[in-house]
C-alpha cells in the first residue's frame, strides 16, 4: 500500500505521522526505571566474581556490614533458605540467582549489598571479602566437547559432559544425495562472534512489596512484562507471591533489542530484598556490569556447504553448528526450537534439499543465545546463506546478482514451502534486487571496479538478498515456557469519540504509541491524536508475550486491527439504528457510515460513540469496546536486497563503506518515517558487528572487551550515509497486509559488508573473513599476499 486511504487529519496507515511519544523524550521527561523514586527506598549493589570458574570457600561480610548505612549482605545461602538461589531460564535450563558452591563465569553475581544509599551499597559491595579456589576454565566450545574437558555443570548430577542438546532439521538423506550428485560444492567455516546489546539504558528495577496489601509491584526494564509476572508467580508462589498480587510495570525503556527479555539475577534479588524488608528496593546495573554480565548474542561456529550445478543452479545446503551458550542455556527462544528459527537458513533461494544440525554447549562464560535485534538466530542463518551464495557465485565465475536472480524463489511460487519446512507468505525478491541495483548503479560500479583493479586499487561490491521470518506465533508451534505466543489489544471508545487502547507488547523506542494509534485510525477513522496507547502495565494491559523478534506488528498490530473491526461491526449496528436504515444499506468511508447513494445521511464515528452510551438500540449492550487475542496463522517473511560498496586502504587494511543501498519490503507500511528510522538504526547495528564489535575471552575466562574503551560501537563518524528504498509485497494473511521490520536491517547488513570486502580481495585468494573485519585482519591478508609490507 503506497497511497494512504485516510486523510492526513485522521492519519491512518501510510502517513508519516510524527511520533506521539517524542515530545516527552525530547524534553527529557520520559520515565525510565531509574527515574522511579519511592519513599524509604533502599539500594542494591552486587558483588561480582573476578574468576570464570571457582569454588567459593567463604564469604566474609563483616567489613561490609560495619559500614554505616549498609543494612544487609545477601548471599546464595540466604536465598537457599527460601529455595530461591536457582531459577529457571526461558529455555527450561537452570540459572543461579546467587551461588552457594561455585561461580561459573567472570562477573557472575556472588552476593548483594542492601543499603540506604546507592553509593553506600557500592562501598559495601567493595568491602565484601570472598575467598575463592580457582577451578579449570573452559572458554572454547570445541574444547568443551572433548572427552577430557572438565564437566562444568556439576549441579546436574547426571551430567557427564558439556553438551546441552543436539537439534537437527531437514532431510539428511536427500541432502547427502544432492551433495553426491553436485557438479560444484563450496564449504566454509564461518564464526559469528559474541556480541553485546548496548542499549543506552542498562537493566534495572525497583521492587516494592507492600506488606499490608501483600502486593508486589516491580518497575522493570522488561520487554515482556506479562511473561515475567507469570514466571515470578511460578518461581516465588511458594513464598506467597500469587499472580494476582504481582504487578509488573515496564516504564519507558531506553532500548531492549532482546537483551531485556531474560530474567537477570538482580531482579530476583531485588524482589527478595523487598519482600524481606517491606521496603522499595532499587537495583540499576552500571555500564560495565551490563556489558560484562548480561546475556550475550550470537557465538555460532558454523560449517556450511552449498551444492549446485556449473550453470549456477543451487541444489542443496548442509550446515553444522556449535552454539556456545555460556554456563546456562538462557536463550529466549520458542521452546520447541532450541536453535531458534535458524532453519530459515535456505534464505531467498529455491533449494530442493537442506539439512541443518546444531549442538548447544556449556562454557565458562555468561549465558548467551539471546536474539539481539533478530528473530531467534535469523541473523546467523542469513549470514551463513548469504556468504555461501556469494562464495558459490565467485567460485563458478558468475556475477553475484545474476546468480541470485537465477536461484530466487519466484513470485509465482508463493506461498512457498521451504526445504526446511517454513511456508513463506509472499515475496518478490528480484524486484527488490533490481531496485537496489538500479539505485546504486550496479553496472557502472562493476566497470569502475574492473578499472580500479587494473590500477591495483581495492574496491568491492557486496550483495545480501535476505529473507527474514518474524511475528511468532502461530501458537500451535510457538511458546515460551509453555506460554503460547499470541498477542493482544483492547480498545475502548469513550462517549466523546476519543479512545484508549492497551496492548500486550512493550515498545522500547519503536514508536508503538504512534503506529498502534494509526492502525486504529485506519480502521475506525478516529484521528490519531484522539487515541491514547498504553503498554507495559500488567494490571491494565491484556495478556501478551511482549515485544522482541519484530513481532509487535504481526501479532499485536493485527490484534489492534481485529479489535477495531469488532468495534466497527457494532458501530455499524448503532449507525443503522440512528439512520433508520438497514445495516446492509450502509457504506463506510474513513470516519463515518452513510446510506448507499445518500452521502448526506451519515453518522460519524464520534456520533456513533456518543450514541453507544446515550442512545443505543434496546437489547444491545451499552459501550463501545473490544478485545482481541490474535493468534497469527503464519509468520510474516519480510525481505530485502542490500548492496554495499567498500574501498580498502592498502596501507592500513581499513575498510571504508563508501555506499550502502538498502531496499526493504515489509509489506504494507503503517508509518513510512518510523520504518525508515527502524532501517537506519538496524543498518548501524549491522555495521557494528561487521567491522568493530566482538566480545572475546582469554584462556582464563577474562573478558577482553569489558567496557566501551575496547568494545567498539560505531559512532556517527564511522556510519555511512544509508540510502534506503522499498518495494511493497503485502502479507496475504496479516489483517493489514503488514510484515514486521524492526530487525531486517541488522539481519541483512553484515553479509553485504563481508561480501563486499571478500569481493575486493577475491583476486588475492581471499575466500572468507570472519566478522568483525578489523584493520589488522585485513592488513595481515594484504601482507600475506604481498600487496603491502
Ligand atoms: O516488535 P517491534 O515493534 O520491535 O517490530 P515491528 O513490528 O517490526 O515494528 C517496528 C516499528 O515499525 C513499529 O512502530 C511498527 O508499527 C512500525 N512498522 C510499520 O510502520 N509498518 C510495518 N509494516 C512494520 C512495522
Amino acid at each position: 500500500m503506497t497511497t494512504p486511504r485516510t486523510p492526513a487529519e485522521i492519519g491512518g496507515m501510510g502517513h508519516s505521522v510524527k511520533r506521539k511519544e517524542d515530545p516527552r523524550f525530547l524534553r527529557g521527561q520520559g520515565t525510565y526505571v531509574d527515574d522511579i523514586v519511592a519513599p524509604d527506598m533502599l539500594y542494591l549493589d552486587i558483588v561480582r566474581s573476578p574468576y570464570a570458574h571457582a569454588t567459593i570457600k567463604n564469604i566474609d561480610t563483616s567489613k561490609a556490614l560495619a559500614i554505616p548505612g549498609v543494612l544487609a549482605v545477601i548471599t546464595g545461602k540466604d536465598l537457599a533458605a527460601y529455595n530461591l538461589h536457582w531459577m529457571p531460564t526461558l529455555m527450561s535450563d537452570t540459572q543461579m540467582v546467587l551461588p552457594v558452591e561455585k561461580v561459573m563465569y567472570q562477573a557472575q553475581e556472588v552476593a548483594a549489598v542492601l543499603a540506604t544509599e546507592r553509593y553506600i551499597a557500592a562501598d559495601g559491595a567493595d568491602a565484601v571479602e570472598v575467598d575463592y579456589d580457582p577451578l579449570p576454565v573452559v572458554v572454547d566450545p570445541k574444547k568443551a566437547l572433548l572427552a577430557d574437558a572438565p564437566v562444568l555443570r556439576t549441579d546436574k548430577p547426571d551430567k557427564k559432559d558439556n553438551h546441552i542438546w543436539h537439534w537437527e532439521w531437514g532431510d539428511r538423506a536427500a541432502t547427502d544425495q544432492a551433495f553426491r550428485e553436485a557438479e560444484v560444492t563450496v564449504k566454509e567455516d564461518i564464526y559469528i562472534p559474541r556480541i553485546h546489546v548496548s542499549s543506552i539504558e542498562t537493566c534495572g528495577c525497583v521492587a516494592h512489596f507492600d506488606k499490608v496489601k501483600g502486593k508486589l509491584t516491580v518497575w522493570m526494564t522488561t520487554q515482556a512484562p506479562h511473561a515475567i509476572r507469570t514466571v515470578f508467580a511460578l518461581v516465588a508462589g511458594h513464598v506467597g507471591l500469587a499472580e494476582h498480587k504481582i504487578q509488573i510495570i515496564s516504564p519507558d525503556i531506553g532500548g531492549g533489542f532482546g537483551g531485556k527479555v531474560p530474567v537477570y539475577p538482580g531482579y530476583v534479588i531485588a524482589v527478595a530484598a523487598s519482600v524481606l524488608t517491606g521496603k522499595p528496593v532499587k537495583w540499576i546495573e552500571d555500564r560495565m556490569e551490563n556489558i560484562q554480565a548480561d546475556s550475550f548474542a550470537r557465538d555460532y561456529h558454523i560449517t556450511a556447504e552449498l551444492a549446485g550445478k556449473k550453470d549456477g543452479q543451487l541444489t542443496a545446503l548442509r550446515i553444522k553448528t556449535i552454539a556456545d551458550h555460556g554456563y546456562t542455556d538462557a536463550a529466549a527462544n520458542p521452546s520447541k526450537f532450541p536453535a531458534g528459527l535458524f532453519h530459515i537458513c535456505t534464505g531467498s533461494y529455491d533449494l530442493k534439499a537442506a539439512h541443518v544440525e546444531v549442538d548447544g554447549v556449556y562454557t565458562n562464560k555468561p549465558p548467551g543465545g539471546i536474539a539481539y535485534r533478530c528473530s531467534f538466530r535469523v541473523t546467523e542463518a542469513v549470514h551463513a546463506i548469504e556468504r555461501m551464495a556469494d562464495l558459490m557465485a565467485h567460485e563458478i565465475g558468475m556475477d553475484a546478482a545474476e546468480f541470485r536472480m537465477k536461484n530466487f524463489i519466484k513470485p509465482e511460487q508463493f506461498p512457498y514451502k521451504s526445504a526446511l519446512g517454513w511456508e513463506y507468505d509472499s515475496g518478490d525478491y528480484a524486484a527488490a534486487l533490481n531496485k537496489a541495483m538500479e539505485k546504486i548503479g550496479y553496472a557502472e560500479l562493476k566497470k569502475e571496479q574492473a578499472e580500479k583493479r587494473k590500477r591495483g586499487e581495492l574496491m568491492g561490491i557486496g550483495i545480501s538478498s535476505f529473507t527474514e521470518i518474524v511475528g511468532a506465533g502461530p501458537s500451535k508451534h510457538f511458546d515460551i515456557l509453555g506460554l503460547k505466543m499470541f498477542d493482544s489489544a483492547e480498545i475502548r471508545i469513550h462517549p466523546t469519540g476519543k479512545a484508549i487502547a492497551r496492548f500486550g507488547t512493550k515498545s522500547q523506542g519503536q514508536g508503538h504509541e504512534t503506529t498502534y494509534a494509526q492502525i486504529i485510525a485506519e480502521e475506525l477513522g478516529i484521528p490519531v491524536d484522539d487515541i491514547a496507547i498504553e503498554e507495559g502495565d500488567t494490571d491494565t494491559a491484556p495478556y501478551g508475550l511482549g515485544t522482541y523478534a519484530s513481532r509487535s506488528t504481526p501479532t499485536a498490530g493485527a490484534a489492534g486491527a481485529v479489535a477495531a473491526r469488532k468495534i466497527k461491526d457494532k458501530a455499524k449496528k448503532i449507525a443503522a439504528y440512528l439512520l433508520e436504515a438497514h445495516e446492509d444499506d450502509l457504506e463506510w468511508e474513513p470516519g463515518k457510515f452513510f446510506v448507499k447513494g445518500s452521502p448526506d445521511r451519515a453518522k460519524t464515528i464520534q456520533e456513533i460513540s456518543l450514541a453507544a452510551y446515550t442512545n443505543h438500540p434496546q437489547g444491545m449492550e451499552a459501550g463501545l469496546e473490544a478485545v482481541s487475542y490474535y493468534d497469527p496463522p503464519n509468520l510474516t517473511y519480510p525481505f530485502g536486497s542490500y548492496i554495499c560498496v567498500v574501498d580498502i586502504d592498502k596501507g592500513t587494511g581499513e575498510v571504508k563503506v563508501r555506499r550502502f543501498v538498502a531496499v526493504d519490503d515489509c509489506g504494507n507500511i503503517i508509518n513510512p518515517m518510523i520504518v525508515e528510522g527502524q532501517i537506519h538504526g538496524g543498518l548501524t547495528m549491522g555495521l557494528g558487528p561487521s567491522l568493530y564489535e566482538e566480545i572475546q575471552y582469554d584462556e582464563s575466562g577474562n573478558i577482553l572487551q569489558g567496557s566501551f574503551m575496547n568494545y567498539l560501537l560505531p559512532t556517527a563518524v564511522e556510519t555511512p550515509n544509508w540510502e534506503t528504498d522499498k518495494t511493497c509485497t503485502p502479507s496475504p494473511h496479516h489483517p493489514l497486509g503488514a510484515k514486521g521490520v524492526g530487525e531486517s536491517a541488522t539481519v541483512g547488513a553484515p553479509a553485504a559488508i563481508v561480501n563486499a570486502v571478500v569481493d575486493a580481495l577475491w583476486h588475492l585468494g581471499v575466500r572468507h573473513i570472519d566478522i568483525p573485519i578489523t584493520p589488522p585482519k585485513v592488513w595481515k591478508l594484504l601482507r600475506d599476499s604481498g600487496v603491502t609490507e
